[in-house]
């Protein structure tokens, strides 16, 4: 079988696929979904977890690589250990990475059955260490709960475990270093994000945005950093190990001061069905209407190659006159 690929029009292969599975949240983190609850889009609008399961395997075969999957937070999904089950199949069809973004509320309990229904690993939210500013962060009071949850996850093995923080000025930028203690503590891969205009209280501004380089210094101060001799690709991050040789890493996503625009290769696909070709695409592509037209698998092929050409070269949040993406990342997924 000659392996399909599928390429933008800028020549950039796509091969991470992020899946939200429901728009809904158990958080309130600010930058995300402030304002109470978001318009959560009716069942029958949802993809179904076969419908997932049918794309998925499509994608795989077009060349996908990397499925994450994504929400709101997805282990609000009912049985989300069904879809893992399902989706880990794709694996001797080449599906090489199988990942999971979580607020880690629920990995207490259930970490141990995510692994066992074939997750490879998980990347957990954590903006604060400390209890006061992560409830002022997120909403909620569960701070240790997220914590057992990280516990939990390195016990359940689902390693490599990344950490993300969004850093926010005047609210979390004086724990830089702490985070990276924190990551040699735990011996976890702790990732910093500059803040995006993605927050649905459209309450973003260039000054609450703390640089890349900020964090970067931040840390060197306390923990000298060595920059990892690795090809960096289509990542998100930049990536450091400790000088000391301590264990852990630093990873720092700058995407508003260091865009990387250039060399993704990332798509996602919305719980309600919708491919979205950039996290700042203004336009969605419906597959669901497309697979519940009743098109066969090369009618899909062919709209799903038609949809990856019009990729954006990049996001236009440094560009004069940029809009914000209606949808938040609680319907994108990160
Ligand atoms: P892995 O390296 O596979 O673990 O995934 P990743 O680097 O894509 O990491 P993750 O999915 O945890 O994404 C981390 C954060 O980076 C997201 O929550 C977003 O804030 C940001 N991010 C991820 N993908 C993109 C992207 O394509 N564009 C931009 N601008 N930001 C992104
Ligand atoms: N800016 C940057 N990252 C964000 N995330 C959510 N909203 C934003 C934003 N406005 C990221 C967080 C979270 C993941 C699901 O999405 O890292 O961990
Ligand atoms: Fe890719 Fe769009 Fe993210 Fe840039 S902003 S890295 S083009 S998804």
């Amino acid at each position: 079988m000659i392996s399909m690929m599928l390429r933008d029009s800028y020549n950039r292969q796509i091969r991470d696929l992020r899946v939200s599975l429901t728009d809904r949240c158990n958080f309130r983190c600010f930058y995300c979904l402030p304002h109470g609850e978001p318009p959560i889009a009716p069942k029958e609008q949802m993809l179904s977890y076969e419908e997932i399961e049918y794309v998925c395997e499509i994608f795989v075969a077009l060349g996908i690589e990397k499925i994450r999957l994504t929400g709101g937070e997805p282990m609000l999904r009912r049985d989300i250990e069904t879809i893992i089950r399902k989706l880990a199949r794709l694996k001797v069809s080449g599906l090489h990475d199988l990942a999971l973004t979580t607020n880690g509320y629920y990995l207490p309990e259930r970490a141990q059955g995510l692994k066992d229904a074939g997750l490879d690993r998980v990347t957990i939210s954590l903006d604060s260490l400390k209890r006061d500013v992560f409830k002022r962060m997120t909403g909620v009071d569960v701070l240790d709960k997220v914590l057992a949850g990280i516990t939990a996850a390195k016990e359940a093995r689902l390693e490599p475990i990344k950490i993300n923080a969004v850093i926010v000025r005047g609210h979390n930028e004086d724990e830089v270093a702490d985070f990276a203690a924190f990551a040699r503590e735990y011996n976890v891969k702790m990732r910093f994000i500059e803040f995006m205009p993605l927050d649905s209280g459209h309450e973003w501004s260039r000054e609450d945005v703390v640089s890349g380089k900020e964090i970067r210094d931040r840390i060197s101060e306390r923990f000298p950093l060595v920059p990892l001799e690795v090809e960096r690709g289509s990542e998100t991050s930049s990536r450091y190990r400790f000088a000391d040789g301590a264990p852990g890493e630093i990873g720092i996503i700058a995407p508003v001061t260091e865009p990387f625009c250039g060399a993704c290769s990332r798509i996602r696909l919305t719980a309600d069905g919708q491919i979205r070709t950039c996290l700042f695409s203004t336009v969605e592509h419906s597959l669901r209407d497309v697979v519940r037209s009743g098109a066969s698998r090369d009618e899909i092929i062919e709209y799903i190659e038609s949809v990856i050409l019009k990729k954006e070269p990049r996001h236009f949040i440094n560009d004069p006159g940029f809009v914000a993406p209606s949808r938040t990342m609680s319907f994108i997924g990160g």
